[in-house]
């Protein structure tokens, strides 16, 4: 059996990216505050099991023991693979920089780059002792690449990880190892993510009527078809390419 560990499956592009690999009869765990009982219900109809662990992952020692507990269940003697999906993310707080406070950017800090860093590096530890190859894709944003006014620490905190995941492959390619470590962007989704952006005002957010025309004019692609995309190419393993940085804009 392999192992799909995907964070912030319980909405969006994260319970998509669910569903998929449980259709392909991938075990699916799942990391997020919330559980999604849809999703263990959906996966009753495959011939996959989904595992769903609550933990924040802005908390950095619940984070450590979920890795704990996770560690024994995927890490068997019959795993050949494990995919990791490092989704979960906010873009909050959206403000000018001087308004941020302090608990708001650690916690903002340890869930976009910390978690991901964290779990990166158990998984590729723990595969190493098991003999397990993984499949490991991180998820970007256009926001790491451009300055956006209230986004500082969203565009940043992309920005580090896409660095991190380029360093990390580098890596890969150089011990000579089996695993395959990907940026993809998504760009933008009809998701809770998208609410919260339009919710702000124009004094934290500058570009919100542009924001609020995305879903008028119905720009934003579905999680769905997004997440269709990632796992197809997740699963084709002989032409995923270690270290390339996917954008969605390249497939539909
Ligand atoms: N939506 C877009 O337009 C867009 C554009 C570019 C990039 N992206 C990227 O795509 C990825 C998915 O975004 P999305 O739009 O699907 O987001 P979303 O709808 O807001 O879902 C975020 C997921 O992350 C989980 N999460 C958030 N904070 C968490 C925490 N502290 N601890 C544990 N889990 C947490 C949420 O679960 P709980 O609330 O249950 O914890 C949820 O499952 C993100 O990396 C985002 O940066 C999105």
């Amino acid at each position: 059996m392999n192992y799909a560990i995907i964070t912030g499956a319980s909405k969006g592009l994260g319970e998509q990216i669910a569903r998929r690999f449980l259709d392909e009869g991938i075990c699916v765990v799942g990391i997020s505050r919330s559980i999604n009982k849809q999703l263990e219900t959906y996966s009753e109809s495959t011939k996959a099991t989904y595992y769903s662990y609550s933990c924040d992952l802005s908390a950095v020692d619940e984070l450590e023991d979920t890795c704990d507990q996770i560690k024994t269940l995927v890490f068997k003697k019959d795993t050949d693979k494990v995919y990791l999906i490092n989704n979960a993310a906010t873009v909050n707080p959206i403000d000018v920089s001087s308004n941020h406070r302090r608990e708001a950017i650690e916690k903002h800090v340890n869930l976009n780059v910390t978690a991901p860093m964290f779990t990166t590096s158990r998984i590729l530890h723990d595969a190493k002792k098991h003999h397990t190859t993984v499949f490991l894709a991180n998820i970007s944003s256009g926001a790491a690449e451009r300055s956006t006014y209230g986004w500082s620490l969203y565009g940043a905190t992309k920005a580090a990880l896409n660095r991190y995941t380029e360093t990390v492959a580098l890596e890969v390619d150089e011990l000579e190892q089996p695993h395959k470590v990907i940026l993809f962007d998504p760009s933008i989704m009809d998701t809770s993510m998208q609410k919260d952006i339009r919710k702000m005002s124009k004094a934290q957010f500058k570009d919100i009527e542009k924001f609020k025309a995305y879903k008028e004019e119905a720009a934003l692609r579905s999680p769905e078809t997004v997440g269709n995309v990632l796992v197809d190419l997740l699963m084709d393993e002989e032409t995923l390419i270690n270290g390339h940085y996917y954008r969605i804009h390249d497939f539909v």
